[in-house]
């Protein structure tokens, strides 16, 4: 089966027959989680690749769902500059035109990253504390995409208490070649590139409970804090959204004061990699597909009560394209069930939980005021 891992050596084949959808009660011209998002005041779209576009069946659907596409393999720089003299943009600018030509925004993943480089960068980050590697490749990349990207995921996770310093910095070949100050060179490097993209910080690590997700949603608002005090140009903050349906359970008091406390700094809030990992749970598929929409409407419910929140995108749009578990896994018969569409591209329960969150924006008061008081 063709998956996230096996897709960068092979195509796509095969279609297997679109499943009958179920729909919600909302009506037909409002058919899709883009447009029931768009009529609440949000953007919903999905990470996608280009060897999915391989698939005539899967395209149309990405053509239908989304209103914004993000990639999530070709804008990696390891994807875009696998030598340091060359750019390779074809693959990256093929799922930007397929947007296009559906008339749909596109976000760009990711500028500044410790995961996801070229060997030849990390050589040259241990030997070298050349700006130019940093701020010469933004300048390159959002300088290509200037004026046709909706945003940039400039810096990527780059915070982790666990490390231990006290300005909450990860640990990354980053840090260690430029110091503290490169996420902000990154940003006004992505600013001055392309003055027309919004510039997010994006992370995982507070959507959470426990004591780990509160100490990085403080450590969160305060770099985004002091960042916008030093004037660095920062839009919007970018929340992961990966979700655990058999973990402990989202925080929605505590989502909702960190949501409260990024829209206080001014920020835009953008859900940019939502999904739901049913590990660990039972493997009756009714039980999980129940558990992955409820977590999912939990979470959706909190983040767009608030209007600081302008997107949500899940990462990917069906499980068909999911890594296959792993074979102790495999062998019980589980595989995973992490998105709105399944692998035979028919609607899920979390389908439907978050086109009623998103339906239910300005309705859903009551909802969150009865979980605070549990
Ligand atoms: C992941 C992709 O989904 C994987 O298939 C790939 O092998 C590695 O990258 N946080 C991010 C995303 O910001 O870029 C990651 O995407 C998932 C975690």
């Amino acid at each position: 089966m063709l998956t996230r891992r096996t897709a960068m050596q092979s195509v796509a084949v095969g279609s297997a027959g679109l499943a009958s959808s179920t729909f919600v009660a909302i009506g037909r011209a409002a058919d899709s989680l883009g447009s029931i998002a768009a009529a609440h005041a949000c953007l919903y779209g999905c990470a996608a690749s280009t060897f999915e576009l391989q698939n005539a069946e899967f395209a149309s659907l990405l053509a239908r769902e989304p209103r914004i596409l993000v990639a999530e393999y070709e804008m990696k720089r390891t994807a875009l500059q696998p030598h340091p003299e060359r750019y390779d943009f074809a693959a990256a600018d093929t799922l930007l035109r397929f947007s296009e030509r559906k008339q749909m925004a596109f976000r760009g993943h990711t500028l500044v990253w410790h995961k996801a480089n070229p060997p030849w960068l990390s050589d040259a980050l241990a030997s070298s504390r050349s700006e130019a590697l940093l701020t010469g490749y933004i300048a390159a990349v959002a300088g290509h995409y200037r004026g046709r990207m909706h945003s940039w995921d400039v810096v990527n996770e780059a915070l982790a208490p666990e490390d231990g310093r006290t300005d909450n910095l990860r640990n990354t070949p980053w840090l260690k070649a430029l110091g503290p100050s490169y996420t902000d060179m990154a940003f006004h490097a992505a600013r001055s590139a392309d003055p027309h993209a919004l510039l997010v910080y994006n992370d995982w690590g507070c959507e959470g409970a426990g004591a780990k997700h509160d100490r990085f949603r403080a450590a969160t608002l305060k770099f985004l804090e002091q960042a916008k005090r030093r004037g660095v140009p920062i839009d919007a903050y970018g929340m992961q959204g990966h979700l655990q349906a058999f973990g402990a359970p989202v925080d929605q008091s505590k989502l909702r004061v960190f949501v409260d406390g990024l829209k206080a700094l001014g920020l835009k809030v953008l859900i940019t990699e939502h999904d739901v990992d049913d590990g660990g749970g039972p493997l009756d598929i009714a039980a999980r597909d129940r558990a992955v929409a409820d977590a999912s409407r939990r979470f959706l419910d909190v983040v767009l009560d608030s209007d600081a929140t302008i997107a949500v995108l899940t990462w990917g749009l069906s499980d068909r394209f999911l890594d296959p578990p792993d074979w102790k896994a495999a062998l019980k018969g589980y595989n995973p069930r992490m998105l709105p569409l399944d692998a035979a591209f028919a609607r899920k329960p979390m389908w439907q939980a978050m086109a009623a969150s998103f339906a239910g924006r300005r309705g859903n008061q009551l909802l969150i005021r009865q979980s605070l008081l549990r």
